[in-house]
């Protein structure tokens, strides 16, 4: 059995609750509603290795269901049966499904099987009404994870800058963007060009708070300026899998910006992470250093250690750089 240190109630992001103990069992010691987002990588069950052992997944859902606020996400690594089974769990306990995410890998973990697998799936449930975040992702790491994209979104925003009018429009965009993305909408004419356009094309192109559209180098130079939206396939450029010197301390670790832009997706400004599978506490270390508050658990004792040094030592390099 854990023993609670501390309550979880006064956690704060520089003070995570790190414990020792199998997760079942640890999560019986907090509080109801005491965590905004569940973000875990639970055992696949497909390895002969002795981080995966068997787990009671009935218990198990039914503490991450008590656990979560109302409104909570929870978002679970997974394959195969063991994956399914566990989304079904989540469903009959009256959890919604939200959303499925593809980590691609890009390259092949293992040239054995048939198929060359090179994603891992992740689900995202919610309790009640919650819903994954709205998020854009900087569209420098994006180009870094699709270079083919680059070329096109120059030549849209560049070959509209030959046009006056559309030159009009982005000096207006460039003065106002930090407004935010509604004042777009107040752009000189936006109204007026929908208003214009033949009534067939009208019906076609009405997007946009009411009925009004944006100028499509607008939307591009947006996209430029903002990031776009997170999308369902997320890859994450080879530079920030691992790195440092590129080495991993757990044989299933994933790479912390890849958690990062789950709890980006499934956790509010300064909401509770709990990772109850925390392996080498790559959640924690993603948790901690976007100012999350952040319960870890983790049975096995030397990932125990490798987690707790890499997020106290993350938290370390943090305040150094603070002052
Ligand atoms: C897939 S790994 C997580 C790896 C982690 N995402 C990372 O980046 O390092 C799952 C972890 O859960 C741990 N584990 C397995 N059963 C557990 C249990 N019942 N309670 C707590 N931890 C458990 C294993 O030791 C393993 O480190």
């Amino acid at each position: 059995m854990v023993a609670l240190a501390s309550n979880p109630q006064g956690l704060t992001a520089t003070a995570p609750l790190l414990l020792r103990g199998e997760c079942v069992e640890a999560m019986r010691g907090l509080p109801d509603g005491c965590v905004d987002a569940v973000v875990t990588d639970p055992p696949y069950r497909y390895l002969d290795h002795r981080l995966d052992r068997a787990w009671d997944r009935g218990a198990w859902v039914e503490q991450v269901v008590r656990i979560l606020r109302r409104g909570g996400l929870v978002a679970t690594f997974g394959r195969g049966d063991s994956f399914y089974e566990l989304n079904t769990r989540l469903h009959r306990a009256g959890l919604r499904f939200r959303e499925e995410v593809i980590w691609d890998k890009v390259n092949t973990t293992s040239p054995i099987p048939p198929i060359s697998r090179r994603h891992e799936s992740i689900s995202i449930y919610a309790k009640g009404e919650g819903r994954p975040q709205r998020v854009h992702i900087p569209w420098r790491e994006r180009i870094a994870t699709d270079p083919a994209l680059f070329e096109g979104d120059i030549r849209r925003v560049s070959g509209a800058l030959k046009d006056t009018h559309a030159h009009a429009d982005i000096e207006w965009y460039l003065r106002h963007w930090e407004e935010g993305y509604e004042s777009a909408y107040s752009m000189p004419g936006v109204e007026q060009r929908l208003l214009e356009e033949p009534p067939l094309d009208r019906e076609r192109s009405a997007v946009g708070r009411g009925g009004r559209r944006l100028p499509q180098h607008i939307k591009h130079l947006e996209m430029l300026l903002r990031g776009q939206r997170e999308g369902s396939i997320i890859r994450i450029s080879s530079r920030d899998i691992y790195p440092g010197d590129g080495r991993r301390q757990h044989p299933t670790q994933k790479p912390v910006r890849l958690l990062e832009r789950l709890i980006a997706l499934c956790c509010p400004e300064g909401g509770t992470v709990c990772d109850p599978f925390m392996g080498s506490g790559s959640t924690g270390v993603a948790a901690v250093g976007h100012g999350h508050p952040f319960i870890g658990v983790e049975i096995d004792p030397a990932y125990y250690r490798d987690a707790e040094r890499r997020i106290r030592g993350h938290l370390a390099r943090m305040e150094e750089r603070l002052f």
